[in-house]
């Protein structure tokens, strides 16, 4: 299982990067406008500091929402580094844009995705990644990890090669159920990647062996 991190801030993404457990980013553009970057130049000079620091996929995402205006901001994106996945809505014209970058052997990601049928147009399109949104699913009493679940059925029935990148992931229940499901790869904020490590008797049980080791030295 792939873990991305979901979001646009520079010191977090360094932190994840550097427990050596990373292997992508996501953005969009409220995670940017949360960091305070706005402006063309610069939310695109800050997708390269962002590639600069991690090793894998980083996905951008388009602002137009007519398919000739995703080709001319994807083509862009793509140009500034080899790393960047173009981000495209689930709409009709971004199904069309991504099978235009699928043909061109462009990686893309279609977002907002919050049903299986959505899921199976996005494969159709070639899609490298598919973004089922399971925490906005879970806030309107809807069980998103049900839709991780139907996904990957389909998926697998047809062996679409279209990852599952399990997004608005919230916390890390939410990361360990996706990966019980089978989910490719998730994506959530840094709280729920190091939320992993805790448990109360890895603590207690490193206290006690630096107590009886200190007894013996
Ligand atoms: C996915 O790529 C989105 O950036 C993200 O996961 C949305 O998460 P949210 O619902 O917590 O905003």
């Amino acid at each position: 299982m792939k873990f991305f991190i979901d979001t646009a801030n520079l010191e977090q993404i360094k932190e994840a990067q550097d427990m050596g457990i990373l292997d992508g980013v996501t953005t969009n553009p409220s995670l940017m406008a949360k960091e305070g970057i706005t402006g063309t130049d610069n939310i695109m000079k800050h997708y390269v500091d962002i590639c600069n620091i991690v090793d894998g996929d980083v996905s951008a995402e388009v602002i137009s929402t007519d398919f000739d205006g995703m080709v001319r901001e994807g083509e862009a994106l793509a140009e500034l580094h080899e790393q960047i996945v173009i981000k495209l809505p689930m709409i009709k014209d971004g199904i069309k844009a991504c099978k235009y970058f699928s043909d061109r052997g462009i990686k893309t990601n279609v977002t907002l995705v919050f049903s299986p049928g959505q899921a199976l147009l996005a494969a159709k399109a070639g899609a490298t990644y598919v973004s089922p949104f399971i925490g906005r699913l879970d806030d309107i009493s809807t069980d998103g990890l049900n839709l991780i679940a139907e996904i990957r059925h389909i998926y697998d029935n047809y062996a679409f090669e279209t990852q599952i990148l399990a997004a608005s992931v919230r916390h890390t229940m939410h990361v360990i159920d996706c990966a019980k499901l089978g989910a490719d790869v998730m994506t959530g904020p840094l709280k729920s990647i190091t939320g992993l490590l805790n448990h109360p008797l890895t603590d207690i049980g490193l206290e006690k062996f630096l107590a009886d080791y200190k007894k013996g030295n």
